[in-house]
């Protein structure tokens, strides 16, 4: 018999178990809280879209696009890509369904699975989850402050402290083409000195240099032109008054001069939030985003200014362990629902609605037909009480009420059995 592979999930893709399920929980009841509170609108949009959206949006010579999207071709010959993020997909949806005729701007968050066949290593998967925050047709950067706002506040609502706020700006249209120049004549007079990677990027995607991580690349980058010297007038008076923004409400940030962000579409501001400890440094930034004014029109559209970001919730809920954040229990029940016999079975079915409907909870073993099972399992998860129908009570229209601690027992009638329990556990 020829042995077959052990099945197991894909590379980089993992189950999110039941008891990881709490986590994620915390984290979308906050998310939704801040998004409501600042009036941003839920948006789902498909997990699988034409992939030129993701091609045209973020540039084909980004990492993203060049080595990891997950493709596939239908058969009706569509080639579709898992979405690696979500603005170019809010942004082809914002035009699709004419969001430019209603009162601007236009508030939208999401949360949920994205896809990018990378390495996989900690705090990086093929299958990540991500919330994102979008707010399309405002062109004023107190839309960039907000946004960085909202983050830093949804993270130090899940008591995620220590947190670095890192801005830069990119410039536009107007501006970048000029330092894009001057920055290639600069590396070009270093180039043999560049990593393979960086030599690569020169040619490809030059502004990507500032954001190498090989050693050998730091000393020539740390010399280099910086962009927000070479700012238009426009940029500049943007960014300044973004930061007088973030000064305003007290958000302490940094200036990184080398944070270029790895989308193309990104325009003037961008930031990143990282958390600083060992664990949040490997892991990379928790939240990335800016402003990307030109994105619909790439796809497409016409000119709708926007800015947004989003945070990798894995890397959030990996912190959250680490440094053990509570987490609101749910209430676990006190009483056991036993029954024996198909009669007490059917009524059993029957009663546990009518616990719910009081709200309180009840566990039960339905399918076991053992009365001793069915106590032994009430003991093991520390039950105060258990409920025991029989086929006799069934009849009688009556139900005992076992006291497991003191193990007395009285029997009451079966429509009174709420009302009695609710008494002993002071609901
Ligand atoms: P991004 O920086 O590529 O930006 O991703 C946002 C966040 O998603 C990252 O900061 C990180 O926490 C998480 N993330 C990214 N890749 C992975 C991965 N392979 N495994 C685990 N987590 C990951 C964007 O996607 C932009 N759409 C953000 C944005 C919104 N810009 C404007 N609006």
């Amino acid at each position: 018999m020829s042995k077959k592979a052990k099945l197991q999930s894909p590379t980089g893709m993992h189950d999110i178990l039941p008891e990881e399920q709490k986590y994620f929980d915390k984290v979308y009841d906050t998310v939704k809280q801040i998004a409501d509170f600042y009036q941003f609108q839920k948006i789902d949009t498909p997990i699988l879209e034409q992939a030129e959206i993701f091609l045209r949006g973020l540039g084909q010579t980004t990492d993203v696009v060049e080595k990891q999207m997950f493709l596939l071709k239908t058969k009706g010959g569509d080639i579709l890509a898992l979405r690696p993020e979500g603005t170019s997909s809010i942004v082809r949806s914002y035009l699709e369904h004419g969001m430019f005729n209603l009162p601007q701007p236009i508030k939208l968050w999401y949360f949920g699975p994205f896809f990018r066949y990378e390495h996989p290593q900690a705090g990086r998967y093929r299958q990540f989850w991500s919330f994102g925050f979008e707010v399309l047709g405002e062109r004023s950067p107190v839309i960039d402050a907000q946004i960085v706002q909202i983050f830093y506040n949804i993270l130090n609502e899940l008591k995620i402290k220590d947190l670095i706020v890192e801005v830069n700006s990119i410039g536009d249209s107007q501006c970048r083409p000029y330092y894009k120049k001057l920055l290639i004549s600069y590396f070009k007079s270093r180039e043999t000195s560049l990593c393979s990677d960086c030599r690569r990027r020169l040619r490809e995607n030059p502004l990507r240099i500032l954001d190498c991580k090989e050693e050998k690349c730091q000393p020539i980058k740390s010399q280099a032109p910086q962009m927000i010297d070479h700012l238009c007038e426009e940029c500049h008076k943007h960014f300044k008054e973004f930061l007088e923004f973030l000064d305003e409400i007290e958000l302490p940030y940094q200036l990184n001069p080398y944070l270029v962000r790895g989308l193309d579409y990104y325009t003037k501001t961008v930031f990143e939030i990282k958390e600083d400890s060992e664990e949040g440094k490997a892991q990379g930034a928790l939240v990335g985003g800016g402003r990307y004014d030109n994105l619909a029109k790439i796809l497409g559209g016409k000119n709708v200014p926007a800015c947004g970001g989003a945070c990798g919730i894995e890397r959030l809920i990996n912190l959250m362990k680490t440094k053990k954040i509570r987490l609101h229990q749910i209430s676990s029940p006190e009483v056991f629902l036993a029954q024996i016999g198909d009669l007490a079975r059917k009524k059993s079915l029957k009663l546990m609605e009518d616990f719910r409907k009081e709200n309180i909870p009840i566990a039960e073993s339905l399918g076991r037909d053992s009365l001793k099972a069915q106590l032994n399992k009430a003991n093991k998860i520390g039950m105060k009480y258990t409920l025991i129908l029989g086929q006799k009570e069934a009849l009688d229209g009556k139900i005992i009420i076992k006291d497991m601690e003191k193990g007395k027992q009285e029997t009451v009638k079966l429509d009174k059995v709420v009302k009695e329990i609710k008494k002993r556990i002071n609901k």
